[in-house]
């Protein structure tokens, strides 16, 4: 842990501890005036300044408060990584630097939303232009980009330049004294980007324009443009160059250049900022055609005639004047030598006298300048302006406001200016005071804590006797400004003795003792400020403060053609009765309004010290220091420090700051805010010496207590923040989750519904089927109608689909599903299409060999299916050509038979005799045209087919067949009774030869047959247990044969 001071209980042990922590820093002296030992000492403050100083240690805190000491010598110590250095982190952990403070009020500005203000204090010369600068170059380059905000950077840093150019001037006190005020809020989005920026001036000292004081010069533009400028824009402007001496403006101080200052650098860098700044090149023209002018005015001389008349003796000028202003020459030299006065709608022109026409020149050249410098404010607002207006105006935005007005400034000769500067000065101390003196111990009061009284000086009186109504130098000022009569630098002044005689802080020649009367003059009072005593010479207050301009000048500006001066002199002016508000009086009300801006803010403090008058490094005049220590209040300050709190917040912001450091406060603390906190103090423990508890908030003594908890924080914030990114995690990924459920059950149910709804759907119909079916089924041989045809339908179908599955293989396959009796005719005649469909398939596959062999059949079968006996077992025995081969023939017989009635067929048969039926092995040979009987070498008998009358068989299963022939036949012997094993083959064969297909006859029982010529003989066919062949007793021939088959 890097806290060491809740060891230590004696206040100097703390300091021990502290010091020790902060010395490691950097070890000289010590960085914070609250660690000093002796704190009451302005000597030991004094002291440590010094020795820092001579180690180019320029900047020390007291508290919160930055003490920066002007080194006048460029020190290493703004680079960049230096700011790096100081970015996050705490102030007092790294050695004091403007950068620490400027991180600071970010950060403020970032955790807490809050806007912050810088306020930069110290007398002319101590360095606050430039705290300014390196504060917005701090912000510029550590602070995050945002996207198409990077030029604002650019831009705000280049608005230095250009300002400086015209706003500042080397007086005696500062080479580059700013010589208006200045307050720029830097705009930062709500991820801490800068976005735009703003800028108030206030009160440029205009005076500068046609006077200097010996040794000061006139505002730098003048020198830069003479110095810089080429020659051709000299040329147009009229201009010579590098020769300010024959300006009158630049001459009254004596003090063309200055040493520190290079004009013609500085020339180059104001013109580059103007068009990063968004300045057209035409707009640049029209702004030095202005400053040109103004020399040219400065350099008007007048001469008198001998009638005291004013005119105008240098004409170059005025073509020079008429051409840059674009205004008509004889109408700007009128105006500049006559005045004219609008009483009752009545124009009275009266001429001026030489010193009047000198007069009402410095005033043009005063107006003109002023208020291009306002206009030229304007215009650089305009372009830092952040663009996207809802975006700003929304509170995602904040601000951090710089203050950096012109130091408090004594001179020999003080005039109307330095009044109103030190004026300013005045209030910023007093809202020094109020923020942090007097407050402070209110505060103390209020809260009810211990605490001892610190004795500090309010300069609220001196405000009072500059601005107080009625009675305050200004008001008597505004008086005399208007009253009418001969009201005069010297009324004025009386008046103010009138007025103001016995008030402790103003003193005049009359009004003073003998000591003092010698040190104040006649023409002047004195004021007793906070910072010092002032004499200010009351010559020229009343035209400074009317700031008057003859209204014929004011027409000339109007008609300008110059686009700046016409946005600079309005028409309106010339009608508007109303008196403008006075100088003063106008810079009063703008120093209110500045009061409200920075009150509303939280402010930070840089006090700069001057550490001599020479502008020298090194030097430590510890007088100066001194009475700077004094008048800034810085004893009583770090008194006021010391006796009291380093941090004070309230209860609630303190609680929910570090809440989260104890577990009974965090998440929320239920009870009295108080209480939580006392609580969670405890929980940190917090010694009782280290802080109090107020009635609304807590008060830390030491800032290492409050280093402490800060470092709790940062380590607790991790924790916190990964539970609060586990909660939100949880509950987007919850949601998440919730909302795919949600979405599941919905599809789901869509789903389910549109399954469900298609389960009833088909349920129904197959109900309703079923019911069709069973009502079919019952209404089946009724005729077809709506309640049965669906039944009549499937049937049907599935008929159908059962004969496709079941159909016969093969031509014999008799196989065939039966059908509904509805569909037998249907079933027949597709039954009998099959078996076309296959016999047509099987007649297409068939051979001619197998053809011929299945004609053949078709024929036996024709013949004999189911009239002879032995017929089916006919049936699978293949018909052969023939049963003789012709070598089993006997070579006679085929020579007799020729070649021309080849044998066709030759079976080996027996023929019995006619008469004694005697058997007796033969040949049967079927020619082409006749049956042929043969007997070895000899045809026995040959009937020629034509010859033939029939054949006849008996129908049992013996081999017997009788070929008829004509008895009358004188070549026949008969009827040729046969026998063959393979009757059929050889009766079927004889039958197609002979065509006689039709004229085969079986026989039941018995065949008659011609024996000769009117004699017949008788076959009887017998059925027996077995082939037997006898001649009966009847004569007949018997023949005996077993039956193969039962017929039906
Ligand atoms: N931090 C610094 N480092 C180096 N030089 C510095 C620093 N601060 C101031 N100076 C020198 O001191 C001079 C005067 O400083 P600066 O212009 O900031 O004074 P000022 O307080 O603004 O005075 P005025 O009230 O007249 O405007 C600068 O021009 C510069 O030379
Ligand atoms: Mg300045």
């Amino acid at each position: 842990m890097r806290y060491h001071g809740r060891e230590v209980e004696v206040e100097g042990k703390i300091r021990l501890v502290m010091e020790s922590a902060l010395s490691a820093r950097d070890r000289v002296g010590v960085q914070d005036f609250l660690l000093l030992e002796n704190y009451t000492s302005e000597a030991a403050f004094i002291e440590n300044l010094r020795r820092r100083y001579r180690e180019n240690l320029i900047y020390t805190y007291i508290g919160s408060v930055l003490v920066s000491v002007n080194p006048y010598k460029e020190l290493e110590i703004y680079s960049k990584q230096n700011m790096e250095r100081y970015r996050g982190v705490n102030f007092y952990e790294i050695s004091p630097h403007i950068f620490a403070l400027a991180d600071n009020s970010y950060r403020a500005l970032r955790t807490e939303r809050r806007d912050q203000c810088i306020l930069i204090s110290g007398e002319s010369g101590a360095g606050k232009t430039e705290a300014s600068k390196k504060i917005l170059q701090y912000y510029t380059t550590t602070c995050p980009t945002r996207q198409n905000t990077s030029s604002i950077r650019e831009r705000l840093l280049h608005s230095n330049p250009v300002l400086e150019a015209f706003g500042n001037a080397k007086t005696l006190r500062n080479d580059n004294s700013s010589r208006f005020g200045k307050y720029m809020d830097i705009q930062f989005d709500y991820k801490g980007a800068p976005i735009g920026g703003h800028i108030l001036n206030y009160l440029l000292e205009k005076s500068r324009v046609v006077h200097q004081n010996h040794g000061e010069r006139n505002f730098h533009i003048f020198y830069q443009l003479l110095e810089g400028g080429d020659e051709q824009l000299l040329k147009r402007l009229g201009l010579e160059k590098t020769n300010p001496q024959h300006y009158h403006y630049l001459v009254k101080g004596n003090c063309p250049r200055v040493s520190t200052r290079n004009d013609r650098n500085c020339w180059r860098i104001m013109t580059n900022a103007l068009s990063v700044i968004g300045f057209t090149e035409e707009e640049v023209e029209e702004l030095l055609d202005i400053v040109a002018s103004v020399l040219h005015l400065g350099n008007m001389q007048f001469g008198e005639n001998e009638y005291g008349e004013t005119h105008l003796t240098t004409d170059t000028q005025l073509r020079y004047l008429s051409q840059l202003l674009k205004v008509e020459g004889s109408d700007l030299s009128e105006a500049l030598t006559h005045k004219k006065i609008v009483a009752k709608e009545e124009e009275m022109i009266s001429p001026l006298s030489l010193e009047q026409a000198l007069s009402a020149r410095d005033a043009l050249s005063k107006a003109i300048y002023g208020r291009t410098f306002t206009w030229l404010v304007e215009k650089i607002n305009k372009s830092l302006a952040f663009k996207d207006e809802p975006y700003f105006s929304s509170k995602s935005s904040s601000v951090i406001g710089l203050l950096d007005i012109y130091g408090f400034e004594v001179f020999q000769h003080n005039s109307f200016e330095q009044f109103c500067i030190n004026y300013c000065n005045e209030k910023l101390q007093q809202l020094f005071i109020e923020l942090t003196l007097k407050s402070e111990q209110e505060e103390y009061d209020a809260e009810g804590i211990a605490w001892e009284t610190v004795e500090y000086f309010n300069n609220k009186i001196i405000c009072d006797l500059v601005e107080e109504k009625h009675k305050g130098i200004i008001a008597i000022l505004d008086e005399e400004c208007l009253r009418p009569g001969d009201a005069s630098d010297i009324t004025f002044l009386e008046k103010l003795e009138d007025t103001l005689g016995g008030h402790a802080h103003f003193v005049t020649h009359k009004l003073a003792n003998g000591k003092t009367r010698k040190a104040v003059g006649r023409e002047e009072f004195r004021l007793l400020h906070y910072a010092g005593e002032v004499n200010y010479n009351v010559n020229g207050f009343l035209d400074k403060n009317n700031d008057l301009l003859y209204r014929n000048l004011k027409e000339v500006m109007c008609k300008s053609g110059n686009p700046i001066m016409s946005q600079c002199f309005h028409r309106e002016e010339l009608t508007d009765q109303k008196r403008p508000e006075t100088a003063a009086t106008q810079f009063k009300l703008s120093l209110a309004k500045l009061m409200e801006i920075l009150m509303s803010k939280e402010p930070s403090y840089i006090r700069c010290i001057k550490p001599n008058d020479a502008k020298q490094s090194g030097r430590f005049d510890e007088v100066l220091v001194r009475h700077q220590v004094k008048y800034l209040g810085l004893m009583e300050n770090l008194r006021v420090r010391r006796a009291g709190f380093a941090y004070r917040r309230h209860y609630e912001a303190f609680l929910q700051r570090y809440k989260c450091l104890c577990p009974e406060t965090w998440p929320n603390w239920e009870g009295k805010l108080v209480d939580g906190v006392s609580t969670l103090v405890k929980h940190l423990g917090y010694k009782p010496e280290e802080y109090q508890l107020g009635r609304s908030k807590i008060f830390i003594r030491f800032p290492k207590t409050l280093f402490f908890t800060e470092d709790a924080r940062e380590a607790q914030k991790q924790t916190v923040v990964i539970t609060l990114q586990k909660s939100w995690r949880g509950y987007r990924e919850r949601a998440k989750y919730q909302r795919i459920r949600h979405a599941v059950i919905v599809i789901q149910s869509w789903w389910r519904g549109v399954k469900g709804r298609r389960k009833a759907k088909r349920r129904r119909e197959a109900a309703d089927t079923i019911r069709n079916f069973i009502k079919g089924f019952i209404l089946r041989h009724e005729p077809r109608g709506p309640d049965n045809e669906y039944f009549l339908d499937h049937v049907r179908f599935s008929f159908i689909m059962s004969v496709k599955r079941n159909l016969p293989k093969n031509v014999l396959d008799k196989t065939w599903p039966r059908p509904p009796p509805a569909l037998t005719e249907a079933s027949a005649h597709l039954h009998r299409l099959c078996i076309r469909n296959l016999v047509n398939d099987y007649c297409r596959r068939i051979q001619p060999e197998w053809k011929n062999q299945l004609e053949q059949k078709v024929i036996a079968s024709q013949i004999f299916k189911g009239r002879k006996d032995c017929y089916p077992q006919s049936v699978p025995r293949l018909f052969v050509a023939t049963r003789l081969e012709n070598e089993e023939i006997n070579l006679k017989v085929l020579q007799t038979l020729g070649s021309d009635n080849k044998v066709k067929y030759g079976v080996a048969v027996t023929k019995y005799d006619r008469h004694g039926y005697r058997a007796r092995a033969r040949q049967l040979l079927l020619t082409g045209s006749a049956a042929v009987l043969v007997q070895e070498a000899k045809v026995k008998q040959r009937i020629e087919y034509s010859a033939l009358l029939g054949i006849s068989l008996g129908c049992l299963s013996d081999g017997f067949f009788v070929l008829h022939v004509p008895t009358t036949d004188s070549k026949q012997k008969g009827d040729l009774v046969l026998q063959c094993d393979h009757v059929i083959e050889t009766v079927t064969k004889l039958a197609i030869m002979a065509d006689m297909i039709n004229s085969v006859n079986i026989s039941q029982d018995s065949i008659k047959f011609a024996v000769a010529r009117g004699k017949e003989g008788v076959i009887d066919f017998i059925c027996g247990a077995e082939l037997r062949v006898v001649k009966a007793k009847n004569g007949h021939l018997s023949v005996t044969a077993p039956r193969l088959n039962t017929r039906a």
